[in-house]
């Protein structure tokens, strides 16, 4: 019978074959930041939805369509659509801002957002990110890039580029959107629908628009790097400085706005040409009011994230190589029901030891339990039967080279093989 009731459009399921790529991939984001001394935080899935009102922003299209929420009675609730916000919360609701600053915190979840699902663009997604609290200087941002430069690096896909612009602050942004705002009055008629609207509700979004005819008008718009106040300028330089310095390439983008309503200053994005349309593959910058707009003291934060559904995509791309799936280390089969009994004793054994080991629980025969061992991929196997047990001895096959080896049927001597084979084995008790 058909399947009736199958997975919701834009989501994904990870299937034990898949798994390895995004255990590769998420060890090696927590690695990267580790080495740069961001400690994991991992926030509910669930939370009040006025903490994205306040945060995202309401004039995002997260907020205004894209958000799961439902009424539970009391309080309205919504499935995180990103990470920033729960990240300021946490840190607030748990006193972490008054621990020695910068507070730097990493984390690595699903989020969800009611897009219209297109290739590398889901209504699930996972994001890896990081957020760095109370420290004002450039250097701060240099660092946050450079934890998402080393993890491309790490992963194999150097090539990213990396888009850097700043979009001013509290002081010097009004001015600057008024600019804007009279540039685009005058082209109001060949704008689309969302850029008019966006023309009252979130000018620095004309920006970004995809639409051919608004890009053209954007090019002549003017650009937030030319009007911002001295302090915006010098942090802007100041960044540029130590990327320069630090060998971090990248280019400046005017037209890099950022479709969440906190960012001060520094704005970046990741992408790749890779991947087709959705080829932001990270963004992030600087949010300094936003501590305080969630009800703590005025600290200033800066952070990104990255979609690694997106990150797998220009790995796949590339052909990057991943390590080799775990197969079974060994395959136990027997003959028998004592046989049978010894066979799952050992294999429990080997398993509390570290090992990869299956043994059968289907009752087939013995030509079927090694069909199965050959379909699961084990790299050893052996079979109890009624001699083996007798003399206490069995033949354990190399299934690559069918190479033999005798040992001696007890647990000692099958863990001390299986050791001799994977020293890498790493044992959790
Ligand atoms: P964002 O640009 O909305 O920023 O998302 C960051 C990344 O998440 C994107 O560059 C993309 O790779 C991935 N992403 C977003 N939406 C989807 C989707 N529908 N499907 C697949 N991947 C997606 C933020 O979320 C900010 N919180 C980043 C940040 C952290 N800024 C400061 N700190």
């Amino acid at each position: 019978m058909p399947l009736k009731t199958k997975r919701i459009r834009g989501t994904r399921d990870i299937v034990p074959a898949e798994i390895h790529k995004w255990r590769y991939v998420e060890r090696a984001a927590l690695k990267v930041a580790e080495c740069y001394g961001f400690g994991e935080l991992r926030t509910p899935i669930i939370e009040k939805t006025e903490l994205f009102v306040k945060g995202t922003g309401t004039t995002t299209d997260i907020v205004t369509k894209e958000m799961y929420s439902f009424d539970m009675g009391r309080e309205n609730i919504s499935l995180r659509p990103e990470m920033t916000p729960n990240a300021v919360r946490a840190a607030l609701e748990n006193g972490l801002l008054g621990d020695a600053l910068p507070l730097k915190l990493c984390y690595i979840g699903p989020c969800f957002r009611h897009e219209n699902p297109q290739a590398g663009r889901y209504r699930q997604f996972i994001q890896f990110g990081v957020e760095c609290f109370g420290a004002q200087s450039p250097s701060a941002d240099v660092e946050v890039i450079c934890v998402a430069r080393d993890l491309f690096e790490r992963l194999g896909i150097g090539e990213i580029k990396l888009r850097i612009n700043s979009i001013g602050c509290p002081d010097c942004r009004p001015a600057y959107n008024q600019k804007l705002v009279a540039y685009y009055e005058n082209h109001k008629d060949e704008i689309c629908d969302t850029c008019k609207e966006r023309l009252t509700r979130n000018p620095l979004r004309l920006l970004d628009c995809k639409n051919d005819r608004c890009k053209a008008i954007a090019m002549d718009a003017p650009k937030s790097l030319n009007h911002l106040c001295s302090d915006c300028e010098s942090h802007f330089s100041g960044l540029k400085t130590r990327l320069d310095v630090n060998g971090s390439k990248y280019v400046i983008d005017p037209f890099i706005v950022r479709g969440l309503d906190y960012y001060t200053k520094t704005v970046f994005e990741f992408t790749s040409d890779k991947i087709g349309s959705q080829d932001a593959i990270g963004g992030g910058g600087r949010y300094d009011p936003l501590v305080e707009q969630i009800g703590g003291p005025p600290t200033p934060g800066l952070g990104f994230a990255m979609g690694l559904d997106r990150i797998l995509m220009v790995m796949e791309e590339n052909a990057v190589p991943f390590p080799e799936p775990k197969t079974r280390d060994l395959y136990i089969g027997s003959m028998g029901e004592e046989e049978g009994i010894k066979a799952l004793t050992l294999t429990c054994a080997l398993r509390r030891e570290g090992f990869i080991v299956e043994c059968d629980t289907m009752g087939r025969s013995v030509k079927a339990q090694m069909k199965y061992a050959n379909k699961i991929g084990a790299r050893h196997s052996c079979i109890i039967g009624s001699n083996e047990l007798a003399a206490g001895n069995i033949k354990i096959k190399n299934m690559e080279n069918g190479e033999a080896s005798d040992v001696a049927l007890t647990e000692k001597a099958l863990i001390d093989f299986l050791y001799g084979k994977y020293a890498d084995r790493i044992v959790i008790k």
